[in-house]
């Protein structure tokens, strides 16, 4: 089905102002934004206008109660400057399981892919050629009801805005392994891309800069002592030659980028494990020397290679760099399919298109 979308081009593009050699994370917007409303129990007025501002009501639910999910992905071009998206139709499966956690709409998967190859393709000039640069890009959706009371809204926005972003973390990371504070519990939207559940790390994430750490790996919320994941990213260990992540069981955001990593060792023959993980055993592999990777991989990161982990006030080093061959390989692996300098063999890559709008 192919669905009708509405275009009102700038006349007043920015892309002149950027400074593609020096881009911040998260600090600039393309051109454009695509929006979508739901009314009346459907989507509707589906449009790509200029980006900027738009209207809140000071009762919009979801500023109250918290209705709010989204994505992050990315579109990255080859040296001719054609654009790609890498396994896009991962994203909206996922935003549409976090919609049904909290009792949104889920948005029309057909909608959303037309809806990111038409913006991409209209600021495909945004996307940034420099090796580890991307064109970020940002699908969300909140409740914008205008009420007072816990309850789900019957009327929600749906907007995908986009920008240009260098490497996420450009140096290794240390992590701080949380013993006081919990991201997920079983029963809670851990598995959800919910806006709650990064407001809910911004203390605990603040507590740890504050004691020098980069990032938090959160430990399980009954027993701090299995491992679930780290800030924005999952989490991998290389342990006597064996890949271990921890199992997706309902705590954990199923990163896209995880699975990804998990079918590309498999094709090339690693030693997989996805269990159940403590923190003793990364300890205990630590103090024998067999702890030989961590990494955390995400979207925005790819692969964030991990340099120490703290513990119950121990800082157990890893590994230097130049040894962590795991970690390397899938980051070049990753970033060759995304730039085009690999060839795709699995159909994870799709070229970004022009559909037409009205
Ligand atoms: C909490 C959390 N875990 C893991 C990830 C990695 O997921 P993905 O690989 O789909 O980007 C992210 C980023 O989206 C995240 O926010």
């Amino acid at each position: 089905m192919k669905y009708n979308i509405q275009l009102n081009k700038t006349t007043n593009s920015r892309l002149s102002q950027v400074d593609f050699d020096n881009i911040p994370f998260g600090k600039v917007f393309s051109d454009h934004m695509f929006v979508a409303e739901y009314k009346d129990g459907a989507w509707s007025d589906m449009r790509i206008e200029p980006f900027g501002y738009f209207e809140v009501h000071p009762a919009c639910l979801a500023l109250h109660y918290g209705q709010a999910i989204f994505e992050g992905m990315k579109a990255s071009a080859d040296a001719d400057g054609n654009a790609y998206f890498l396994r896009p139709e991962k994203h909206v499966e996922r935003l549409n399981r976090s919609a049904e956690r909290l009792c949104m709409p889920t948005f029309p998967e057909e909608a959303f892919l037309q809806a990111i190859h038409t913006l991409v393709d209209l600021d495909k000039e945004w996307i940034p050629k420099a090796k580890g640069s991307a064109l970020y890009i940002r699908p969300y959706m909140f409740a914008d009801g205008e009420f007072l009371g816990v309850r789900a809204s019957d009327s929600y926005k749906f907007i995908i805005f986009t920008g240009p972003v260098g490497p996420y973390y450009p140096k290794p990371v240390s992590l701080y392994a949380e013993t006081e504070y919990i991201r997920a519990a079983e029963g809670g939207i851990g598995e959800a891309k919910a806006a709650g559940n990064y407001s809910a790390s911004l203390l605990p994430a603040r507590k740890a800069n504050e004691k020098g750490y980069d990032q938090i790996l959160w430990l399980d919320a009954k027993e701090f002592k299995y491992i679930q994941e780290v800030g924005t990213m999952n989490i991998f260990f290389v342990i006597d030659g064996k890949v271990i992540t921890p199992h997706a069981g309902g705590t954990i955001l199923r990163g896209i980028t995880r699975e990804t990593i998990l079918m590309l060792l498999e094709k090339h023959g690693y030693d997989i494990e996805v269990r159940p993980i403590t923190i003793d055993e990364v300890v205990e592999a630590h103090k024998n020397g067999t702890l030989q990777e961590c990494f955390g991989t995400g979207t925005a990161a790819v692969v964030a290679h991990v340099h120490l982990i703290s513990y119950q006030g121990e800082d157990m080093e890893l590994p230097a760099m130049e040894t962590r061959k795991i970690g390397t390989f899938i980051k070049d692996t990753i970033d060759g399919l995304r730039n085009r300098t690999i060839e795709d063999t699995e159909g994870w890559i799709v070229p970004v298109k022009a559909f037409e709008t009205v």
